[in-house]
């Protein structure tokens, strides 16, 4: 059966949207490979670019490439596609962690799926979202917008949650804590400064844009809270990291889409106790995977991504299983 399937620049094109997403120092640690006879993207983890001492455990990885995926199925969308998306599909091939088949979608004038339009108006956002350090400024997002947040996670099977003052405070603290342990703990430090010098990735971590940076002087009168908010899931297994990387990134694309400026740590989560004290007491989520940021704040320049042909990899051949690449790579 002869399958339907995109033009080679539709095909690097979706694979350029994918790498745009963000990852935890900006380590890229995805792979995609196209089989054309299937028309049928794999997400990859490229255990090449892992980051043992920051992310021992291969949650923000996980997460990282979830948020390529997100992606990879919203300029699929925007392409005419309908992203026909599978979690884990192979418990054999753990570095495979999606598959996306590409189908057709309201081509023939019946109109398309009202999920893949929801999914296209996400595209422009793709090329806008940035992570800044820089202070936000005051003016509240509006409880519409923070409505559509969560509605953006909720679609993707998590949860955002907007904690009390209260609790912002203690989020910030356990955030600080953890950027201070990258200090004192051998190995992290080195990982973020290999990382940054290789793909011009952040200079530190310095989440709620405290510190001094180029032309911005440190906050000396720390001004209102940052609005924050708790993305997490009811479980924590590898799928629920793939998972909550979606629904981060659908997040961040709905609030770029909003004119707003975003920030996102993960670096709490690092650590088991200060992870646990991030959650809410009086929220129902189960288990926390990042604190985002929202606001109004200066725009920052992009962080540059890895050529796509380090990242992409078509098949050609005819159709076949998909379960194993045959060569056994990454
Ligand atoms: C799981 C995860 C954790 C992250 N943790 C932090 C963090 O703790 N502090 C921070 O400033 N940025 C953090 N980032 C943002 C990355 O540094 C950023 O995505 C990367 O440098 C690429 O830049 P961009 O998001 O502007 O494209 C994190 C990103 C991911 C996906």
């Amino acid at each position: 059966m002869r399958v339907e399937t995109p033009d080679t620049r539709t095909v690097t094109a979706l694979a350029e949207a994918a790498s745009a997403a963000p990852s935890l120092h900006n380590a890229q640690p995805w792979r995609f490979h196209y089989l054309r006879g299937e028309a049928t993207f794999q997400v990859r983890a490229s255990l090449d670019r892992t980051l043992p001492h920051s992310d021992p455990h291969g949650r923000a990885l996980h997460m990282g490439c979830g948020a390529a995926l997100l992606n990879l199925r919203v300029a699929a969308a925007h392409a005419g596609w309908r992203p026909v998306t599978t979690l884990l599909p192979d418990p054999y091939d753990p570095r495979l962690l999606a598959t996306v088949e590409l189908v057709p979608d309201g081509r023939d004038g019946t109109g398309g799926d009202p999920e893949v339009a929801a999914l296209a108006e996400l595209y422009p956002a793709i090329g806008n979202r940035r992570s800044s350090r820089l202070p936000f400024g005051e003016e509240r997002v509006p409880d519409p917008v923070r409505s559509a947040l969560r509605d953006a996670a909720e679609t993707e099977g998590a949860q955002l949650h907007f904690p009390s003052a209260w609790h912002i405070t203690t989020v910030l603290d356990m955030t600080q804590d953890a950027e201070g342990r990258d200090l004192a703990v051998p190995g992290r430090l080195e990982e973020l400064a290999q990382w940054s010098e290789t793909d011009g990735g952040p200079p530190a971590r310095d989440f709620a844009g405290r510190l001094a940076t180029g032309d911005h002087p440190a906050a000396t009168d720390p001004g209102p809270p940052p609005q924050l908010a708790l993305l997490g899931t009811a479980e924590d297994r590898t799928t629920d990291w793939v998972r909550a990387g979606q629904a981060m990134e659908r997040v961040l694309l709905e609030a770029t889409r909003h004119g707003l400026s975003t920030g996102l740590s993960a670096t709490a989560m690092e650590w088991a106790d200060l992870r646990w004290t991030d959650r809410d007491p009086l929220s129902e989520m189960g288990q926390v995977h990042a604190v985002l940021r929202f606001g109004h704040g200066p725009g920052v320049p992009a962080t540059p991504r890895r050529p796509v042909s380090q990242v992409l990899r078509v098949e050609n051949g005819p159709r076949h299983r998909a379960a194993n690449p045959p060569d056994g790579t990454s």
